[in-house]
């Protein structure tokens, strides 16, 4: 099972940014807290991130055919990018939606999720923790199982 993981703009800066709301781990601890998630469930995972948005569509394009499913933290452009809602669509590959924060419960402009049409779930809210959740759906959804 190949999953590939792909994360947003400003990602690359956990740690230094807004600490309060997204903590004070960096993303290369994010990366190996995903490695271990993934590890747990047997499953191959690549992770990537792009603080572009044509090069994260680039990178869902190229997922067919080569991974089975798309763990994704579009971050910002979560709230405005049809372009990776179109990607996601285009792939049809099973995607899970990832946040650290709740963006239900921020601001009213992060109310909107355009990525979440082409997601079968999204999960938010527990900092690290979301990634391990959604990689858990996103695992036992791929081998069949009905209760992730
Ligand atoms: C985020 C939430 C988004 O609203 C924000 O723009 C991010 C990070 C999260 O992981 O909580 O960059 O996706």
């Amino acid at each position: 099972m190949r999953i590939l993981v792909l994360n947003g703009p400003n990602l690359n800066l956990l740690g230094v940014r807004e600490p309060e709301i997204y903590g004070r781990r960096d993303y290369a601890a994010l990366e190996r807290f995903i490695r271990e998630a993934a590890a747990e469930l047997d499953a191959e995972v690549e992770i990537f991130q792009s603080n572009h948005e044509g090069v994260l569509v680039d990178r869902i394009q190229a997922a067919l055919g080569a991974f089975d499913g798309i763990v994704m933290n579009p971050a910002a452009y979560t709230h405005t990018s049809v372009a990776l809602l179109d990607a996601l669509k285009a792939v049809a590959l099973p995607a899970v939606e990832v946040h650290l924060s709740d963006p239900d419960s921020r601001e009213a402009f992060r109310h909107v999720s355009y990525v979440r049409a082409a997601c079968l779930k999204t999960v938010s809210g527990l900092g690290f923790e979301s990634y391990r959740q959604a990689l858990r759906f996103l695992a036992a959804y791929l081998r069949g199982e009905r209760e992730a």
